[in-house]
Parts: C-alpha cells; sequence; structure tokens
C-alpha cells in the first residue's frame, strides 16, 4: 500500500544517489510546492542545498516580505533573494500573447537561476515544485497543451542544470499531505495556489506597472474580506483579474469611464478540476464596495461564475 512516509524515505534515498557530493539551487517561491521540496531536500543532503527567492515584481501586495519571514533561517533553509523586477519588466514590456508571457517569464526565471549558479560556482542540480497537473496541462507526446506551465518542459539548450523534481508524481492535496508529515506549519500547507508567472497572468495583455497595481491592491481586499468570511479553508483559490477594458460608470454627478475587476474564487481538490465558489452575495457585495471605493481607476467588479472545464482556473 502506498504510503507517504514511503513517498519521504524513497524520495530522500533517491535524492542522494543523485546528488552526490554536488550542489543542487532550488528556486523557492514561498508556496507549498518549493517549500515542501526544499525541506525534502535539507533532509536529504543538508548544506549541499541554497535556496534562491526572486522577487520579479509579478508578486501580491507584501509577499516578497511574507515569504522571507516565514522561509527565511527555518527548516535549516538558506534564501537568498534576488531582485529581478527590472529584467521581467525588460522582456514583458507590450508583450500581451498569454502563452508568450508564460515562456517570457519561465524562461527568465532560468535565467535568473543560472546567473546565481554561476555566481556560487559549482552548482550542477537546479531542484524545482513541479506537480504532476503542471505536466499533464503542459502537453506531453499525449495531451495538448492547455498551458505552459512555466516550470515544465525542460531548459534551454545552453543551460547544463540537471533537473530534480521530487513531486513531479504528486497532485497538491498530495503535496500538503507530505507537507504535514514533514511537520511543516499548516499555514504554509495550507496556502492557496500561487503560480509561477504570478500576476504576470493576472493583467490580461500587455503588463504595466499601473495594471498590477490595481491587481494587487483588489487582491489585497479580496483576501482580507475572505478571511474575515472565515472562508480562507473552504474556498481553494481566490484571486482578482484585470480584463483590461473600461466601461461607463457614474460616481457622484459624475460620469466615469474605468477598469473592470474580476473575482475568481473556486473549490478543487486537486486543480484539474474546479467550480467556481459559492461565496455568500453578502460577502461578495462588501468586496465589491471595497474595490470600488479603495483602488483608483476601477468602476466595475464582476465574479466569474464558471467551472473548469470548461474554464480554466487562471484567466491566461
Ligand atoms: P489552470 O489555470 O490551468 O490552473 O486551471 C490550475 C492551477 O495551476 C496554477 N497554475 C500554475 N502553477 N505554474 C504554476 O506553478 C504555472 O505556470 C501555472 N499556471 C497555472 C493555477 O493557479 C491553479 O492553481
Amino acid at each position: 500500500n502506498w504510503s507517504m512516509t514511503d513517498f519521504i524515505d524513497q524520495q530522500i534515498e533517491k535524492i542522494r544517489a543523485t546528488v552526490g557530493d554536488k550542489k543542487v539551487l532550488l528556486g523557492l517561491s514561498g508556496g507549498v510546492d518549493s517549500s515542501v521540496v526544499g525541506v525534502l531536500l535539507h533532509e536529504a543532503i543538508g548544506d549541499q542545498l541554497t535556496s534562491i527567492f526572486v522577487d520579479h515584481g509579478l508578486l501580491r501586495k507584501g509577499e516578497a516580505d511574507q515569504v522571507m519571514a516565514s522561509l527565511e533561517g527555518k527548516f535549516g533553509l538558506n534564501i537568498i533573494k534576488v531582485d529581478a523586477k527590472a529584467r521581467f519588466m525588460n522582456k514583458l514590456e507590450g508583450v500581451s500573447d498569454p502563452e508568450q508571457k508564460r515562456k517570457i517569464i519561465g524562461n527568465e526565471f532560468i535565467q535568473v537561476f543560472n546567473d546565481e549558479a554561476t555566481k556560487l560556482d559549482g552548482i550542477d542540480f537546479l531542484a524545482q515544485g513541479t506537480l504532476y497537473t503542471d505536466v499533464i496541462e503542459s502537453g506531453t507526446s499525449t495531451a495538448q497543451t492547455i498551458k505552459s506551465h512555466h516550470n515544465v518542459g525542460g531548459l534551454p539548450k545552453d543551460i547544463h542544470f540537471q533537473l530534480i523534481e521530487p513531486l513531479r508524481t504528486l497532485f497538491k492535496d498530495e503535496v500538503r499531505d507530505l507537507g504535514e508529515k514533514l511537520g511543516m506549519p499548516s499555514d504554509l500547507v495550507w496556502r492557496q495556489p500561487f503560480p509561477g508567472p504570478g500576476l504576470g497572468i493576472r493583467v490580461i495583455g500587455a503588463i504595466t506597472e499601473d495594471k498590477l497595481e490595481i491587481v494587487r491592491d483588489s487582491d489585497l481586499i479580496l483576501r482580507e474580506e475572505i478571511k474575515n468570511a472565515g472562508l480562507e479553508r473552504e474556498v481553494w483559490q481566490y484571486f482578482t483579474v484585470l480584463p483590461g477594458f473600461k466601461s461607463v460608470g457614474v460616481m457622484g454627478d459624475g460620469r466615469t469611464y474605468d477598469y473592470t475587476v474580476g473575482i475568481r474564487a473556486v473549490t478543487s481538490i486537486d486543480g484539474m478540476t474546479a467550480d467556481f465558489a459559492q461565496i455568500p452575495w453578502d460577502v461578495l457585495q462588501k468586496i465589491s464596495v471595497r474595490i470600488v471605493n479603495e483602488v483608483a481607476h476601477v468602476n466595475r467588479v464582476v465574479y466569474d461564475i464558471t467551472s473548469k472545464p470548461p474554464s480554466t482556473i487562471e484567466w491566461e
């Protein structure tokens, strides 16, 4: 019978056999997947592991500081924080196609890892928190690409890391189980999923700082109100998106012509399928009122009432 404890032992043994006395770099995002990989790797190879946290400028409000506060120095992890905001924005400027955006972000992550590895010297392996879901949806010889998950599909030819992906056979709910078995705190284990491309795929079309700001501010309000309503565990994932069109509204005596914010909130087990969450109307109303009042350049809020399939969870 398949048990998580066996899985942990097998993976640790496998990691030791693969890595030997070499060094490993881990891209740590602060989410449950890469954090679990970090803890697993540290158990297996100790200080042969170096973790880096890349701030690509597409994070949620306060996220970079929160991630560092919750992980730096914990579980034996030493984390190097890299400020890569400018280089990501540079590459993304004017790019509006979702797949192209995903590929640029994924590739830039690898370039940053490569640059850091060069500085550290003697890194042979790159570890990532790739899940089975990512593998399936990124398409293989038998499946069609739904989305290019940034961490799937191998490395560019000029990059010479060997990949270590211990979670590649697991679904999200199994990773959480694993995290709990490894003794990780539940606020970390139960953190809602956040995709590698971050807010870059929640600003629909070309990304600008102004648009990122609207997504960040509205997302923070949504998170606060979901928490206030005690729905954090019930709703699997919740976030706001900026479709980018403007519509007419009225405020005071005046006409407005401003952006619409979309709210996405779903229930799910593993992210492969999902239903839109049946958030109480009064909670939605409060969120809507707060977003329009507190976030500049927004005059309309809509709620996404589609399930996956036929939609996906993220809008890009
Ligand atoms: P979709 O939008 O495909 O999302 O229904 C399913 C789950 O995966 C997350 N997601 C990603 N996670 N890299 C990731 O690590 C990615 O490129 C990526 N794209 C989507 C999404 O947030 C949801 O939880």
